[in-house]
């Protein structure tokens, strides 16, 4: 009698398990580790061309990101922003627009990966992206399988026509989606800061927007009537508060960059770059890679700047002080090295004199102090590469309007 007991309670069970792992419980909600332990890099599509993308365009772009130095520089990925949607098949199945991508996206996957680059894809967690193309909603299972048939690498999950969703649980249907669809993505959570991504996004995704979208101007609001975008110092702003919830695999995300679309003077492309260096932002180029300037290229292939993005502590940086429209930032570095910007907002050159020795910082998210008594820093002009001296004297400089001295310190010369 007992025995029978003990079998049925087995059986039982067994049965439980096994139903289980056919359903929801067996979903896996958390991203794929091991990606994205310094900021993504790479270059992504929308702020340049919009809607306008097809598969030529983004060879040319894999093959720029070599030739530039882009590659070189540390860019990685390559991704395909809104509208290189077609339409689902009778089975749900996505397919890209067959008139802007006749090649279908797996060789356009190969080409990409053919250069030693990733290809990145967007979509939205609701029943249409913002610009009207199918959604991933209630096809977010077949939508990571068909990207990783394609070989996708990165995927911009995007937050428009989402009534009814709520944030956290439909980023982890598309995270649990992509988990069993077994091919590693970099998953960027693209809902503009509206509920606190911070605050639950780290174990979902390897970064999330922390505010709505940049517009290609250094201080401006763009008011589009329903919404509105913002200048480079607008988004720098709302980063205030944030910055203990970045570190390796989980990034603020302040948004794509505009450096070389236009609308920012060289002063400005470079405070811009160097500003989301120091937030330890993705550093994503949003322009046209086969056209860009030398002078651009110089900013977005700036090695110093960008090993300040990459540092493998992965701490985001401390606006320290403001002082007439000067802001003091400084960034922990490993190896006890720091960074220090000075970002001058104001449309007049600035004077700086910065006295090192009368300055203790105390950083409680990197858990490290800043103070010159147990020694003197060496450091340089990370934009012009001149050595600047050490800490012992103060430094003096004017900053130009709308420009930025960032500096490394280090212990030895
Ligand atoms: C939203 C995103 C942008 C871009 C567009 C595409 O506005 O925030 O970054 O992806 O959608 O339509």
């Amino acid at each position: 009698m007992r025995t029978s007991y003990i079998f049925t309670a087995f059986f039982f069970l067994l049965a439980l398990q096994t139903y289980s792992q056919g359903n929801n419980y067996s979903q896996n909600y958390t991203k794929f580790e091991g990606l994205a332990l310094t900021p993504p890099m790479g270059w992504n599509s929308w702020n340049k061309f919009a809607c306008n993308v097809d598969e030529r365009m983004i060879r040319q772009q894999a093959d720029a990101m070599v030739s530039s130095g882009m590659k070189a520089a540390g860019y990685t990925y390559l991704n395909i922003d809104d509208c290189w949607h077609g339409d689902r098949d009778s089975l749900g199945f996505i397919h890209p627009d067959p008139k802007r991508f006749p090649s279908g996206m797996k060789a356009l996957a190969d080409y990409v990966h053919s250069k030693g680059l990733k290809l990145g894809i967007y979509s939205d967690a609701g029943s249409q992206t913002c610009g009207g193309r199918p959604g991933s909603r209630g096809f977010e299972a077949q939508d990571a399988k068909m990207y990783a048939a394609w070989g996708i690498d990165y995927l911009k999950y995007d937050w428009c026509n989402t009534e009814g969703l709520k944030a956290e649980g439909a980023y982890k249907t598309i995270t649990a989606a992509l988990r069993s669809a077994g091919r590693p993505v970099v998953l960027s959570i693209c809902e503009w800061g509206t509920d606190a991504p911070w605050t639950w996004g780290q174990t979902v995704g390897h970064l999330w927007r922390t505010t709505g979208d940049i517009y290609d101007c250094f201080d401006c609001i763009k008011d589009h009537g329903t919404w509105k975008s913002w200048g480079v110092l607008q988004i720098l702003e709302k980063q205030e508060g944030l910055r203990q919830y970045a570190g390796p695999g989980h990034w603020n995300d302040p948004d794509m960059l505009e450096v070389g679309n236009g609308g920012l003077s060289l002063n400005e492309s470079r405070a811009h770059f160097t500003m989301w260096a120091m937030l330890a932002a993705p550093l994503i180029a949003g322009n046209d890679l086969r056209t860009m300037s030398k002078e651009i290229r110089d900013v977005l292939t700036n090695r110093e700047v960008i090993a300040l993005n990459q540092d493998s502590l992965g701490i985001q940086g401390l606006r320290y002080r403001v002082v007439d429209s000067v802001e003091t930032w400084v960034k922990p570095l490993r190896n006890g090295d720091w960074a220090f910007c000075f970002l001058n907002r104001s449309l007049a050159p600035k004077r700086l004199d910065f006295n090192w020795s009368a300055e203790v910082i105390v950083d409680t998210v990197a858990r490290r102090t800043f103070s010159t008594a147990s020694g003197n820093y060496y450091f340089r002009d990370l934009w012009t590469g001149k050595e600047l001296g050490h800490t012992g004297k103060p430094l003096s400089a004017t900053v130009p309007a709308h420009d930025v001295l960032v500096v490394r310190l280090r212990k030895t010369l």
